[in-house]
């Protein structure tokens, strides 16, 4: 691909050019339809597996590649973490039971463009503490994307979903961060879900990351299981993540993985 165009800040960060957002607007919106498809099969007593292979036909069908099979050894379309995974969840013969909640992450190549988009599900019915933290972590990923604009910092990012979280007596997972993509990825900046204001790079237009805080009702340490892939939380409290591809403008934000059927949330549509 052709990687001479636009140019790189002092933070490593690259700029790209407008005529790369339709690009960018492209896969997010493949990536975040396949989301959206993917919504009436999750039930009670349906598997992982059975959805990570509709995910991956899809993907297929489409048009697209899947960015995660292969990537450093993983070998599924999506990641689906249900309840107290954080992030990572290995989709498997693992049956849904009602009340369960799950995250489904999902990335596609298309064009040599990156979509990165994840969002929470629920199996069955949705009870009272589950919801209120899905809610907190669809909150603060939107507090956080108001934050996208030339001149501030990754920093103020942070400190908006940060403060957001631990006002609702919930926390900010610190183990795994947004992340700059484009024609790649996985590339700088790391995007903390927390931090101080006025710290870190100073946004500019043309930047395109991920925001995706991971947030916890109880303590914020994880761990990885033995799979090498698998992240829980420490205390086995229930964690909720959305994630949304960005691209800075003159004046905000364009979130290129929107979506098409207004289901992003798991009460909507
Ligand atoms: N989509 C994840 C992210 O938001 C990365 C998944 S990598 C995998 O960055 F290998 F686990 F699929
Ligand atoms: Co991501
Ligand atoms: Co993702």
């Amino acid at each position: 691909m052709d990687e001479t165009r636009g140019r790189i800040t002092r933070d490593g960060i690259r700029i790209y050019e407008a005529e790369d957002f339709a690009g960018m607007r492209a896969a997010g919106r493949l990536a975040a339809h396949i989301l959206d498809e993917v919504a009436p099969l999750v039930q009670p007593g349906t598997t992982t597996e059975v959805l990570d292979a509709f995910i991956e036909r899809r993907v297929a069908e489409l048009g697209a590649t899947s960015a995660t099979i292969g990537y450093k050894g993983y070998q599924h379309a999506s990641c689906i973490s249900v309840n107290h995974v954080v992030c990572h969840g290995i989709p498997g013969p693992k049956i849904l039971k009602d009340g369960d909640i799950l995250n489904i992450d999902v990335t596609v190549i298309l064009d040599g463009w990156y979509g990165d988009t994840s969002r929470m599900y629920v199996a069955g019915a949705l009870n009272r503490k589950a919801e209120r933290l899905i809610q907190v972590t669809h909150d603060a990923l939107f507090r956080g994307i108001a934050a996208v604009k030339p001149g501030n910092t990754f920093g103020d990012i942070g400190h908006a979903i940060q403060t957001f979280v631990e006002a609702n007596r919930m926390s900010v997972v610190r183990d795994f961060c947004g992340h700059g993509l484009g024609r790649v990825f996985h590339a700088p900046p790391n995007v903390l879900h927390y931090g101080r204001a006025g710290t870190g790079a100073v946004l500019e237009e043309g930047m395109f990351f991920t925001i995706e805080p991971m947030v916890n009702l109880g303590r914020p340490e994880t761990k990885v299981l033995a799979d090498d892939w698998t992240a829980v939380t420490r205390d086995k409290s229930l964690s909720a993540q959305f994630e949304h591809s960005v691209g800075v403008t003159a004046t905000g934000c364009e979130i290129f993985t929107l979506s098409p059927a207004g289901k992003f949330h798991p009460t909507w549509g």
